[in-house]
């Protein structure tokens, strides 16, 4: 399965990274930044001049009837890593997190896992069957589905495998490529309680098969507690439709849950007394221990952050002074009630500021203020949830389940900033 990038023959493929780095975009990963256009800028267009855009009338209504991005934001974009699959139907894109600032993630830049490519639902003959340990199996339309009582909730999605390079070692140089499997967006949908209801769960009912429509029919099991208690049927993502790369026109929405049991193009749902079989290259989320054994059924997204700015995308280039350090923290187990920020490696720890909603199970931004005298630093952040948990350094989480696994890297990630102002991945023991 050299084309999972959920497989843990990746980690072996340490020796290509740097090189992959330069191919798939050295200009944007830092070190070689041409000078930004707000440093520099055209003199014509600075004060006292009158600049262009305020002397033409610019372009009408209508013009752009779906608006996009200024063209000088080109560069805020997913970026892919070409070597890590060998396809691009069974690949990944990246979240370009340190391009964007508070708790949601804009719908066109939400990372994007598939195995089967995207699959392009025509909404009319779209159809989503329940059957199996129920009363009554039935078939909804994505009208049936429009029709039922829905809820508004914002949750992170997360792949299991995030960060999962970084096991053996510091690895990939941009919190888009080490932390970029995560989006967070505001979901409209039915929960899936709902439509368990109409279907009437029978007594000895304990799991659910979910089974996607694309080419890959990914299928995954959810227990039926998970599936009563938050799981919901869900179509839009920040209020408009789904994008057909995220489940057009329906998709699970598992809170905290790691991302593989989102399944998208959701077309049906089995109620069964057990765990189903699954197909090895979609379903072997289990973490490999030392010593053999594994760890099975860690759904649960433990808690998390990542400095996205300064990163090493985002280098702070010589600006000394007065700097604003962001970044995201989340938790699969509640909300995030604190962020610590250390700027020395761990050694001293400063409370960060949350700033904006803080939603359960959903990424939430902080904040830290210094004045940077263009000394090195080792930026580390640390979240705490609402349980109590701490987010662990990278050592500990070693400890416990030693570097063969892939999925549930949660550890502290460490960046260090040069006096020039660069930044890159490290580690400090
Ligand atoms: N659902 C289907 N039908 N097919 C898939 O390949 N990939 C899963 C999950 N649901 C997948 C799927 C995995 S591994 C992840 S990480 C998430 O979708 C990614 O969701 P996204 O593409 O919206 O980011
Ligand atoms: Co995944």
């Amino acid at each position: 399965m050299v084309d999972n990038p959920d497989d843990p023959r990746f980690a072996s493929r340490r020796a290509f990274l740097r090189s992959g780095l330069v191919a798939s975009g050295a200009a944007a990963l830092g070190g070689s930044l041409p000078a930004r256009a707000e440093t520099v800028g055209n003199p014509a267009n600075l004060p006292p001049n009158v600049p262009d855009w305020s002397r033409f009338l610019g372009e009408g209504v209508g013009v752009r009837a779906y608006g996009k991005p200024s063209q000088h934001e080109a560069n805020v974009i997913r970026r892919d890593v070409e070597w890590l699959t060998a396809s691009r139907e069974s690949s990944v894109s990246f979240t370009p997190l340190h391009e964007l600032d508070g708790p949601i993630t804009p719908n066109g830049l939400c990372f994007e896992r598939h195995h089967g490519g995207i699959a392009e639902v025509n909404p009319t003959d779209y159809r989503l069957m329940l059957h199996g340990l129920v009363e009554k199996p039935l078939i909804f339309t994505l009208d049936d589905i429009k029709r039922m009582p829905r809820v508004n909730r914002a949750y992170f999605c997360e792949c299991a495998a995030n960060s999962g390079m970084e096991w053996r070692g510091a690895q990939l140089n941009g919190c888009q490529f080490t932390h970029g499997m995560i989006h967070s967006v505001m979901y409209t949908g039915v929960p899936l309680k709902i439509l368990l209801e109409q279907a009437g769960v029978k007594p000895n009912a304990k799991w659910l098969l979910l089974e996607g429509g694309d080419a890959a029919a990914m299928t995954r099991s959810l227990p039926l507690q998970k599936a009563l208690e938050d799981t919901l049927v869900a179509y839009r993502m920040n209020g408009e439709m789904l994008r057909p790369e995220n489940g057009y026109p329906v998709r699970m929405v598992v809170p905290g849950w790691e991302a593989n049991m989102w399944v998208k193009w959701i077309r049906r749902i089995e109620v069964g007394d057990q765990p189903w079989h699954h197909r090895e290259e979609t379903s072997k989320y289990t973490d490999l221990l030392e010593g053999g054994k594994a760890r099975r059924f860690t759904y649960v997204m433990d808690a998390k952050s990542v400095i996205t700015n300064p990163s090493p995308q985002a280098p702070l280039n010589h600006k000394r002074g007065f700097t604003v350090l962001a970044g995201l923290a989340w938790s699969g187990r509640g909300k995030v009630q604190r962020v610590d920020v250390s700027l020395d490696g761990g050694r001293n720890w400063q409370a960060a500021r949350l700033d904006g909603p803080v939603w359960d199970k959903a990424l939430t931004r902080f904040y830290y203020e210094f004045d940077w005298d263009g000394r090195e630093l080792l930026l580390q952040s640390r979240a705490m949830d609402e349980t109590g948990y701490v987010q662990p350094t990278k050592a500990e989480l070693r400890q416990v389940r030693g570097v063969n696994s892939i999925y549930h890297n949660n550890g502290i990630q460490t960046w260090h900033v040069r006096s020039s102002g660069e930044v890159e991945n490290v580690e400090v023991s």
